[in-house]
């Protein structure tokens, strides 16, 4: 049964995407069956593995609202061990349509219950907020990883997400707990990178990755031509840093 990974923070541009499509590829490509949810309506995942879903193919939006089931939404990707439930920019209105149902918060874990025996992890790209598609996320999912980029005011908000994953615990999910915290856009040559690396460690003991992804342009260029970093570069720092980090949570077990 598939451990459920949230790749979660309220912030924009952390890096939650750059981390769930790369990660989910290193572990691919160790040959552990892996299911990409995106569940962003920005669907920023779904393009930056090189697929499109047209007007009529069903996404992550048709399954939440009940309309199809998880396992006929999802589709291959350029890596065997690599399957995606892909998004679209339509899953704007389930935000909004999935407020008048009953057990509102519970839609993904139950489209996952039908999946889940498929596959080693289930990793998802939730959007920049904390709404209802979030919840669901931290309702269906047994750990959290948060991406902190190593920026200004990057524990900022922080508080907000750590009392989420407080109230999912109390009233959705009492299993959920936090996988680990994984610092983005590190640059070792900045005091700066270095102080938020510092202020992550005392804010969350023994949860920050000993991998830290650094900022590499390669990273950023990949989404564009629809591949993850090990199909695009694999020699690149980007490459090695997510290999390692995939390393790392494969050795937690
Ligand atoms: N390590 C890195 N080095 C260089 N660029 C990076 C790195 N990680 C992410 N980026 C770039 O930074 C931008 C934001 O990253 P990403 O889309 O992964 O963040 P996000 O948290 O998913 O954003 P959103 O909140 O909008 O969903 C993207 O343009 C991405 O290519
Ligand atoms: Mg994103």
């Amino acid at each position: 049964m598939a451990k459920i990974m949230a790749v979660a923070n309220q912030k924009g541009g952390v890096g939650k995407t750059t981390t769930t499509v790369n990660l989910a590829s290193c572990l691919a490509a160790a040959e552990k069956r892996i299911l990409l949810i995106d569940i962003d309506p920005q669907a920023n995942s779904t393009s930056g593995l090189g697929r499109f879903p047209k007007e009529d193919e069903p996404t992550i939006y048709e399954v939440l609202i009940g309309e199809v089931k998880a396992p006929d939404a999802v589709i291959a990707t350029d890596l065997p061990f690599l399957n995606l439930l892909p998004s679209h920019v339509r899953l704007v209105g389930a935000e909004v349509e999935l407020v008048p149902m009953v057990a509102r918060e519970h839609k993904l874990k139950e489209a996952v219950e039908l999946v889940k025996d498929d596959y080693d992890y289930i990793i998802i790209d939730c959007p920049p907020s904390l709404g209802l598609l979030t919840l669901n996320t931290l309702t269906a999912s047994d750990s959290i990883l948060i991406p902190i980029q190593c920026e200004y005011y990057a524990l900022e908000g922080m508080g907000q997400l750590l009392n989420s994953i407080n109230l999912v615990q109390r009233h959705l999910n009492p299993d959920l707990s936090i996988e680990g915290v994984l610092l983005t856009m590190f640059d070792s040559r900045l005091n700066l990178s270095r102080q938020v690396a510092d202020e992550a460690r005392k804010y969350f003991p023994d949860k920050v990755y000993e991998t830290a992804i650094c900022r590499n342009v390669r990273l950023s260029e990949a989404p564009s031509f629809g591949k993850p970093i090990i199909l695009y570069d694999i020699l690149s720092t980007g490459a090695q840093n997510y290999i390692s980090l995939a390393k790392e949570i494969l050795s937690h077990g």
